[in-house]
């Protein structure tokens, strides 16, 4: 049973063909960094033009890849939010027209339940159930969501950020600091280098839902350290480096960092890790869960890997890298269930930009 699965919710365009839920075939991912890079963010215009050009060759790609043609398909699972309308439209559109054209049926999957079918795929693949119920985070450039998962296809939220997605804080930040687009692996490659306990950040404090997520204080705290210390030169250091060289490497980055940025980097880290993970242990406590699934682009993040080895008692589940950040075989496999219970998608399948996952 084959469904291909096709994502373009940012600015990745992504086409995988995944069997049975659990083994990949092939997985396909055209980014478009080099195209958002210079504008230290993603452009919503740019990306769906990006987008555009690169959804054929990409899902030529993943069935040439899997050595699967149309024929050999059972259904097509496409991306149908959250994400940016205009880049979610290709993939919604590019995928009806497929199955328009096969007769196959089409599924829609929603981006950050796939997400957390990136973790539950590859612990199928290595034979290795989660036990349910369980905790997922999804934290990416663009979600901050916990999730208490009593079998997949159910979710409970319980909380979200208020403000900033914490990639979205990591790229601010490294935005702030001169560093380029995506911020996050750069500033996580520079803060073992770096005294996390050298700048205190408070923590923030939530009226109301205390399983809510808020990181703007952190990052306009970050701005005023920054305002108020010499970082004129070093961070004009750092731009130019970038024009020299679109993708420096760590020991290029460490040596345009002095050792009190990188202290202010350790410290941010530090603190955004444990915003995450005193809201996790503590739901994980509550709840009496011990499973807890950890997924998105921030799931990459190597301090955010290592802490979670101090809290004994709780399985931590984590995707491989490349299934951390955007990716279509998490909808592919996301859909599999959804194609055992016939849920199918007609025609009228919407891109919607604010699609939530329950609540
Ligand atoms: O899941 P993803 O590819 O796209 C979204 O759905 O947003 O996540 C991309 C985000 C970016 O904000 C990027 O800076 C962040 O994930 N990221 C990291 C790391 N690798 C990627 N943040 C912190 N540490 C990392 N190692
Ligand atoms: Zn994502």
């Amino acid at each position: 049973m084959r469904i291909l699965g096709i994502e373009s919710s940012c600015d990745e365009t992504a086409a995988a063909v995944v069997e049975d839920g659990r083994r990949i075939l092939s997985s396909v991912v055209a980014s478009q960094l080099d195209t958002h890079g210079k504008y230290g963010g993603v452009v919503p215009e740019l990306a769906s033009r990006e987008h555009l050009r690169a959804i054929v060759p990409v899902v030529r790609q993943a069935l040439d890849d899997s050595s699967t043609t149309l024929a050999g398909l059972s259904a097509i699972a496409v991306t149908e939010g959250p994400g940016l309308v205009g880049s979610l439209l290709v993939g919604v559109t590019y995928g009806k027209a497929l199955c328009f054209a096969s007769g196959l049926p089409l599924i829609g999957v929603n981006h950050v339940e796939g997400h957390i079918h990136a973790v539950l795929l590859e612990q199928r693949e290595k034979k290795h159930d989660i036990q349910f119920p369980a905790l997922a985070l999804v934290v990416s450039g663009g979600h901050t969501h916990l999730f208490e998962v009593s079998s997949p296809g159910h979710y409970r939220l319980l909380g979200k950020t208020r403000d900033d997605a914490a990639g979205e804080a990591y790229d601010k930040v490294a935005k702030l600091l001169g560093f380029g687009y995506p911020g996050g692996p750069v500033l996580d490659q520079i803060a073992p280098h770096g005294n996390p306990r050298a700048v205190k950040f408070t923590l923030a404090r939530m009226k109301g839902n205390q399983l809510d997520f808020s990181f703007s204080g952190l990052k306009t705290a970050v701005l005023r350290w920054v305002e108020h210390h010499n970082f004129a030169d070093e961070i004009a250091l750092r731009r130019n480096l970038l024009k020299d060289q679109p993708h420096p490497s760590p020991d290029q980055w460490l040596a345009v960092t002095p050792e009190p940025t990188r202290d202010l980097i350790a410290s941010f880290q530090f603190t955004v890790i444990e915003e995450l993970l005193r809201r996790v242990i503590s739901s994980a406590d509550e709840l009496g869960v011990s499973s807890i699934i950890v997924s998105g682009g921030v799931a990459c993040n190597s301090g955010l890997r290592q802490r979670v080895s101090r809290f004994a008692g709780y399985g931590f589940y984590f995707p491989s890298h490349a299934l951390s950040t955007d990716n279509a075989a998490m909808i592919a496999s996301a859909a599999f269930p959804k194609f055992e219970r016939s849920e199918f998608g007609g025609f009228d399948l919407r891109a919607t930009a604010n699609l939530t996952l329950a609540g």
